[in-house]
């Protein structure tokens, strides 16, 4: 039996992990699973009951219990949501009951794919350490500030780009700082800096480095 292969993407926020990891899925009809939503998701439901995203046996609960149903793309896409996923994501309960699911969607694609992309922040290093792939996604903080405010603002117009730029820088000091699982590229990860990419050439360049891969695992 084959073992899928496993493309894992890690980055801050908004470098473009998520939009190329969506293109190396349908290029090579992988599965996609975008690790930030189920960390997005938890903290959505812990905000919409008005409870405290830092109360971590509130949130250990909400991790266990937890299932992609019934969650709106609109509603966690939100600067709010992203600073509380945040919070969540430094608490080691919140993470041990996610990986699973996560580890599951690797080994087991659904619908049968041959492989699965993964993007996040520890899939390189953590979830998928034997990954046969590994990209760490950066840009500068201001563009991806510039990115982000760009999407939110279509649904949030009074959001300032200065608001979104200080939530991120604040948002990666976290991410980055947790002693569990920070984000962090793996020593085998190939480094795809987007700041003066488009998406096309960003993707360009992943597809150049996977088909390397596969070319010489193929000989
Ligand atoms: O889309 P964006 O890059 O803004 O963030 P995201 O991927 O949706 O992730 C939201 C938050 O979840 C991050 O700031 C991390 O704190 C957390 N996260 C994580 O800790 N580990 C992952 N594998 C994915 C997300």
């Amino acid at each position: 039996m084959n073992i899928p292969c496993v493309i894992a993407l890690d980055g801050p926020a908004a470098s473009g992990k998520g939009t190329i990891s969506r293109l190396i899925a349908d290029a090579y009809g992988f599965a996609h699973l975008d690790t930030g939503m189920l960390y997005r998701g938890v903290a959505w439901r812990i905000l919409s009951v008005g409870g405290d995203p830092g109360d971590d046996e509130l949130a250990a609960q909400n991790a266990r219990s937890f299932s992609l149903e019934g969650i709106n793309e609109g509603d966690i896409r939100t600067k709010e949501v992203g600073a509380a996923a945040s919070v969540v994501a430094a608490n080691p309960d919140v993470r041990a009951a996610l990986l699973e699911f996560q580890r599951l969607f690797a080994s087991n694609p659904p619908g049968g794919e041959k492989g699965a992309v993964l993007d996040g922040r520890d899939i390189g290093t953590v979830v998928c350490p034997d990954a046969c792939v590994k990209f760490f996604v950066t840009a500068s903080p201001e563009i991806r500030a510039h990115r982000r405010w760009r999407e939110l603002v279509k649904v949030q117009p009074t959001l300032k780009e200065r608001a979104v730029y200080e939530d991120l820088v604040q948002r990666d000091a976290r991410d980055a700082a947790r002693p569990d699982a920070p984000m962090r590229a793996a020593e085998d990860a190939e480094l795809l800096d987007t700041t003066d990419l488009t998406i096309e050439a960003a993707f360009a360049a992943a597809r150049r480095v996977i088909d390397g891969v596969f070319q010489r695992s193929k000989g």
